[in-house]
């Protein structure tokens, strides 16, 4: 009856059952794990009801006229937007989608025929997988190797080369990384560049936290200076920069030669038009949602800061604590020694906390030296309390683990 695609095996895992039993029983959860700003007081709600006042005055929403690409003013606004990094970007070369999964699920479609390959880091967010899936693709893992000192993690670039076939299309980047919060190193860009150019292989990079910097600045990142590369598509949108994840717009940068990036824009507003999936109103406030860019990262980075520094504060002296990072709104919380993952998950859980285990985004069990570590990953968008009662649940479960084990 149904597509192999659509086979997955929905029998819910033990601790997706554990959770929703918890929740039957009327018990309070604290989500550790919500990285939604929505749900953690940081939605801009002042530019969000500015953005609809504006809207409800603008009389040339009421005609739809739809271009495939996008609303133009909407593509000026992201084209200045990632100018300022350094990257040449005209409107013409900016797509809109309905958030960065259909940005996916649109470049697998222009990039790779059903079977095909495209490589994704390992660790990462478990999302490229399914998304490569459902369009028939193969998502091949790549490693990142973790970083003995500082916090950027580096793309083994052996490991990478060594798992390139005949049916490898496409490398995903994503800069900075989630969960690591590292950025990409610019010599692993120049690498990736000069193997995908050699192999005939486009490059996908995510830059959805790329304003997540732990002290404002990022890194110039990979737009600037791909005009002469191979072909390389850049993503970001509005859930992650402008913490406004039901907005639902955002957008694709097609970069690279010439000749191939036009090709690649004039394919890519075909899937567009077969689509035509983005609000035209929405995205004709972008221009005066994206003018408050700054104010709502600010407020996301404060919160980040102050998070993070309870985290460190809270495990000192304790048997855990969290990995550097350069970016991005989670943290890496690292127990040293083969303790279990799932089972400190479930410990936490009992006590009303949930987290998500580190095998979930293939952190693999061994610290960078090849040590045995158990990982957590928590987010650090929560309120300041909720997160403080949080952290301090999580120090107690690391120690109880420490002390119920055999010595
Ligand atoms: C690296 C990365 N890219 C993309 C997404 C999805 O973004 P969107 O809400 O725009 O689909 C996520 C979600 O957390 C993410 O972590």
């Amino acid at each position: 009856m149904f597509a192999r695609r659509a086979g997955w095996d929905l029998t819910p895992t033990e601790a997706a059952r554990r959770l929703a039993e918890r929740r039957a029983r009327g018990l309070a959860v604290l989500d550790l794990s919500d990285s939604n700003p929505t749900r953690c007081g940081l939605a801009p709600a002042r530019a969000l009801a500015d953005a609809l006042a504006a809207l409800a005055r603008d009389a040339t929403i009421a005609r739809y006229d739809p271009d495939p690409r996008g609303d133009v003013s909407a593509r000026a606004a992201i084209a200045a937007y990632h100018a300022r990094r350094g990257a040449h970007v005209a409107p013409e070369h900016v797509v809109l989608t309905a958030g960065t999964s259909e940005g996916y699920a649109h470049l697998f479609r222009l990039l790779a025929d059903p079977g095909d390959v495209v490589h994704v880091p390992a660790p990462g967010y478990p999302l490229f997988e399914h998304l490569a899936a459902l369009e028939g693709v193969a998502a091949s893992p790549y490693p990142l190797r973790a970083p003995r000192r500082g916090a950027r993690w580096r793309i083994d670039l052996d490991a990478f080369a060594a798992a390139l076939g005949p049916r490898s299309r496409a490398v995903l980047a994503i800069d900075p990384h989630n969960p690591t919060g590292s950025f990409v190193d610019p010599d692993d860009w120049s690498s990736l560049r000069a193997i995908a150019r050699e192999r005939g292989l486009a490059i996908v990079s995510d830059e959805v936290f790329a304003d997540s910097a732990h002290g404002g600045d990022a890194p110039p990142g990979a737009l600037a200076g791909a005009d002469e590369g191979p072909l390389h598509f850049v993503l970001s949108g509005a859930s992650k920069l402008l913490a406004l994840p039901q907005w639902k717009i955002a957008w694709i940068v097609v970069a690279g030669a010439a000749a191939a990036r036009d090709e690649a824009l004039a394919r890519l507003e075909f899937i567009a038009d077969a689509f035509l999936s983005v609000s035209p109103p929405l995205a004709r406030a972008m221009p005066a949602l994206l003018a408050e860019r700054e104010a709502i990262q600010r407020a996301v980075r404060e919160r980040v800061a102050a998070n993070r520094a309870q985290l460190d504060a809270a495990l000192a002296g304790s048997a855990a604590s969290a990995l550097p990072s350069e970016a991005g709104w989670s943290a890496i919380v690292r127990i040293a020694g083969g303790y279990d993952e799932e089972a400190l998950a479930t410990a936490l859980l009992e006590r009303g906390v949930l987290v998500q285990p580190g095998y979930f985004f293939d952190l693999g069990g061994r610290d960078a030296e090849g040590a045995p570590c158990a990982d957590l990953v928590v987010s650090l968008l929560l309120e300041t309390r909720d997160f403080a009662r949080g952290v301090a649940v999580l120090r107690e479960v690391v120690a109880d683990a420490r002390s119920a084990r055999p010595s």
